[in-house]
């Protein structure tokens, strides 16, 4: 047995997202955003599940911040749905929406609890869709200005923002795989959109800055992890390859000011030609305060060309896996960290999600998700080696304080420390709910 033992200063909290948790999508003046329009089109949602319900965290939010005071978190992430705040996408604002919000962090200050506010979770107004999305620069524009209206609301009470999150799901997984709103499938569309992503992202941060906001800014890109099968110089290719389509494709342009090389004439190859503005690669160089880091899952890796759109294939290894089928790979998680800090240097990093899926139902009031428990003990050693070895790590926020629609898989995928009975509403708090106070607690835990 060893004791994990992390910095004084270590923030711990607890992270969700306003189209998984709020429901109540026809209440407070709230506009369609594309996740409903996708949820309700047939075949996309595992069981035809929506968000309409969700968690009911609209109303229910005091009752969730009680469940946050006493797991002893210090910092709680959330995000703004932009059609409760423009439901036009833009134009006039939606008193009612900001009425919400605040109401929701005046209880997390009120509680002690500090609110990180993630502007973009992925439920872009459908009007904006209706004129291409963010395949339209116009939809930028749009974008800062819902920014703009928040930062001037909400400045003195939020300290912390997100511009994005998951910049690669925003538009390789929903544009280019197709499997999340919009659910288009047009590789040239997603690479055009991730540069357009990055653009709304710098104007944004000028924004911040320019309105002397107090507080910090970053931005929360997915990240991964794939080991090369040999020491072949293919497979450390391929594998680097899918490793920087997640990060370096994102993070080089805000921290370097330019895309990575080898991957621009890897789409070039495919036919996607990116179209850049004068002036855009300057706008997405902003310095920001913080990255965040949302990190799952890893394997091992090895070249086939064609199998994938970067040529590489899983090798199966009999990993252990959770419930939706992610090998556990916590040895990725110390990696893509250490890769961080070669890449960018010392950058203030917050783990902005981390966590399982396990779907273990509650028995006599009590839900014994070991799986989970084992998860956490194995994710927060490999995020302590990396303090260790350097990384510059502020927080770790785990996915996700409770059980939500988990996107295309509705709500049969359960990825909380909070169970929740998606018929009654009811919460049950979980063993790991349990161990991840007590850890909190300590500060430590033994493995
Ligand atoms: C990342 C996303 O940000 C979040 O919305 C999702 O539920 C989790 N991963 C789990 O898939």
């Amino acid at each position: 047995m060893t004791i994990i033992e992390f910095p004084k200063d270590m923030k711990w909290g607890a992270a969700t997202a306003s189209y998984q948790i709020e429901g109540a999508v026809n209440e407070g003046g709230r506009g369609v955003s594309i996740w409903d329009t996708f949820s309700k089109t047939p075949g996309n949602v595992v069981n035809g599940d929506n968000g309409d319900v969700a968690c009911d965290s609209y109303h229910r939010y005091k009752e969730d911040v009680q469940i946050m005071k006493e797991l002893g978190i210090k910092v709680y992430r959330f995000s703004v749905a932009w059609p409760r705040i423009f439901p036009n996408g833009t134009g006039e604002v939606n008193k009612e929406g900001l009425e919400y919000y605040h109401n929701l962090i005046d209880e997390l200050l009120a509680n002690d609890i500090e609110p990180m506010c993630t502007l973009y979770h992925w439920d872009l107004p459908q009007i904006l869709q209706d004129k291409g999305g963010w395949g339209n620069r116009e939809t930028i524009d749009a974008f800062v200005a819902y920014a703009e209206v928040m930062f001037k609301e909400f400045s003195g009470k939020i300290k912390q923002w997100i511009t994005l999150n998951e910049p690669w799901c925003i538009s390789f997984l929903s544009n280019y795989i197709g499997v999340h709103a919009p659910g288009n499938k047009d590789l040239q569309l997603a690479t055009q959109i991730s540069h357009h992503l990055l653009v709304a992202h710098g104007k944004t941060v000028q924004k911040f800055r320019d309105l002397n906001v107090d507080g910090e800014i970053g931005i929360a890109p997915n990240t991964t992890w794939l080991e090369p099968y040999s020491n072949r110089q293919q497979d450390i290719d391929a594998c680097n390859r899918e490793i920087a389509w997640y990060l370096e494709w994102f993070m080089d342009p805000v921290f370097k000011g330019s895309y990575p090389q080898f991957m621009l004439d890897w789409f070039a190859n495919k036919g996607v030609h990116l179209e850049i503005e004068d002036g855009d690669m300057e706008v997405i160089h902003q310095p920001i305060d913080f990255i965040g880091i949302n990190y799952y899952t890893g394997h091992v890796a090895r070249y086939k060309e064609n199998e994938s759109l970067l040529d590489w294939e899983l090798v199966e290894l009999n990993y252990e896996r959770t419930d939706i089928g992610w090998p556990i790979f916590p040895e990725g998680f110390y990696k893509v960290l250490c890769r961080i800090k070669d890449n960018y240097g010392d950058v203030p990093i917050y783990i902005t999600e981390n966590g399982s899926c396990y779907n273990n139902e509650v028995e006599n009031g009590r839900v014994k998700d070991v799986g989970r428990i084992s998860y956490l003990e194995q994710h927060l050693t490999a995020l302590h080696r990396a303090i260790s070895s350097g990384v510059n790590i502020k927080g770790y926020l785990t996915w996700s304080l409770m059980d939500n629609f988990e996107w295309a898989e509705g709500y049969t995928m359960r990825f909380g420390i909070v169970h929740v009975n998606y018929r009654t509403l009811e919460r049950t708090k979980k063993d790991s709910y349990y161990w991840f106070k007590q850890t909190i607690a300590n500060n430590w835990f033994e493995n």
